[in-house]
């Protein structure tokens, strides 16, 4: 197991495999304007599905004053996610909110990048520190396959460049490589990028929720993708930029910046794993792959106080044991239990 934390707050609660609670990832949409099939494959997210209704989503408040709890329990990153999360009318306000928030060093956003252009100048102003983008091609027909036929990278390169524009830099790129899908198109990604202040990572395919039909045959590791980068343009390896990192960095040797891979499959990060993850209704989960969570609404909306609410969120993180990704093997063979859904909780 990896070490644990040196500098984490003494007062913050250890989970059962000593790892302290440092960042929250926080999801205020469940719907998404892409139909990505390694995510929410269209079969099942037609027109018939039934997404969360506006009040079964938390409000603002309700996840400002939630946040604040977790940043009492020590965390100092914060995430927003979705689905898509600027689906959620009014965003920038939350962005707002949370980075008023005491002790708060961090909001970063997850994004598809549609509707980045529209809004990056707002999110900016309001406090928002970093922006990811999840871009799985530059070609357009690769692209509308991975986003199940929504969107074009035209639109989402656009948004990367208002965003810079608007400070928001540097910038990372997710793209999630799917073997016979996008993978023949990764070196074109890392040249439109190298050289600038946008940061692109790679991301092994997961079996993340049970509707995306992943085998490992699909999956391409990051030794692989490494290797072929590597080939092109000489990486060589950096040091984690911080405890924790789910990337690993490299710097391209002619000093035109970095890139980075997620292994989550080949080489499993859940010995530092500090991530709690809170989905659009409330429900708090302490790991990607869980199959249960901690309704937070019904107590929030009942009255409960912050020490209530505090010694219940303190309490999961006590109990928790999650490490799916190093038990995988076992865990996928096994099958059966109802992981929760990537478009629910936000990656
Ligand atoms: P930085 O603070 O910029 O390093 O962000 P991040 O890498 O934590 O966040 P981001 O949303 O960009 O995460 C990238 C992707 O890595 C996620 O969307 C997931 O696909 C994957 N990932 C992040 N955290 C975890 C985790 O705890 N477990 C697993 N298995 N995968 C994760
Ligand atoms: N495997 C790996 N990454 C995934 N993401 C969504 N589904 C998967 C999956 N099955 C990524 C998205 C986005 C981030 C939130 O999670 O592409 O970048
Ligand atoms: Fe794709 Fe992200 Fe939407 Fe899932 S939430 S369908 S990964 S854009
Ligand atoms: Fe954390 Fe679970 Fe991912 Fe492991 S599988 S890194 S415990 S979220």
């Amino acid at each position: 197991m990896t070490s644990v934390v040196a500098l984490h707050d003494p007062n913050a609660p250890l989970d059962r495999r000593g790892r302290p609670l440092h960042d929250l990832r926080i999801s205020v949409m469940d719907r998404c304007n892409f139909r990505c099939p390694y995510c929410m494959p269209k079969e099942t997210y037609g027109e018939g599905y039934r997404f969360l209704g506006t009040s079964e989503r938390l409000s603002f408040a309700e996840i400002t004053r939630l946040a604040g709890l977790f940043v009492g329990l020590g965390v100092r990153k914060l995430r927003l996610t979705g689905g898509e999360p600027l689906l959620r009318a009014g965003l920038a306000e939350l962005v707002g909110d949370l980075a008023a928030l005491p002790d708060v060093q961090d909001v970063a956003l997850t994004t598809n990048g549609v509707l980045l252009a529209r809004h990056a100048e707002e999110l900016k102003a309001q406090g928002l520190g970093r922006v990811t983008v999840s871009l799985d091609s530059l070609d357009p027909e690769v692209f509308r396959r991975m986003s199940g036929g929504y969107g074009s990278p035209a639109e989402i390169v656009e948004g990367i460049e208002a965003a810079l524009a608007a400070g928001l830099a540097p910038l990372k790129i997710n793209c999630v490589v799917e073997r016979g899908s996008n993978d023949h198109t990764v070196l074109d990604l890392v040249e439109r990028f190298r050289g600038t202040r946008v940061i692109v990572r790679f991301i092994e395919y997961m079996d993340v929720g049970t509707r995306n039909h992943w085998s490992r045959e699909r999956v391409v590791t990051s030794a692989e993708l490494h290797d072929r980068v590597h080939a092109r343009w000489p990486l060589r390896p950096l040091a984690a930029g911080y405890h924790g990192e789910v990337a690993e960095r490299y710097a391209f040797a002619d000093g035109a910046g970095e890139v980075g891979f997620i292994s989550s499959v080949s080489q499993p990060f859940c010995g530092a794993c500090t991530r709690a993850r809170l989905s659009s209704e409330g429900v708090l989960y302490t790991c990607l792959f869980a199959t249960q969570g901690l309704d937070l609404r019904t107590p929030l909306r009942a009255g409960a106080d912050d020490a209530a609410l505090a010694a219940l969120i303190g309490g999961a993180w006590l109990a928790r044991n999650d490490r799916y990704s190093e038990l995988r093997a076992e865990l996928h063979a096994a099958g059966a239990e109802r992981k929760i859904e990537m478009y629910y909780i936000g990656g």
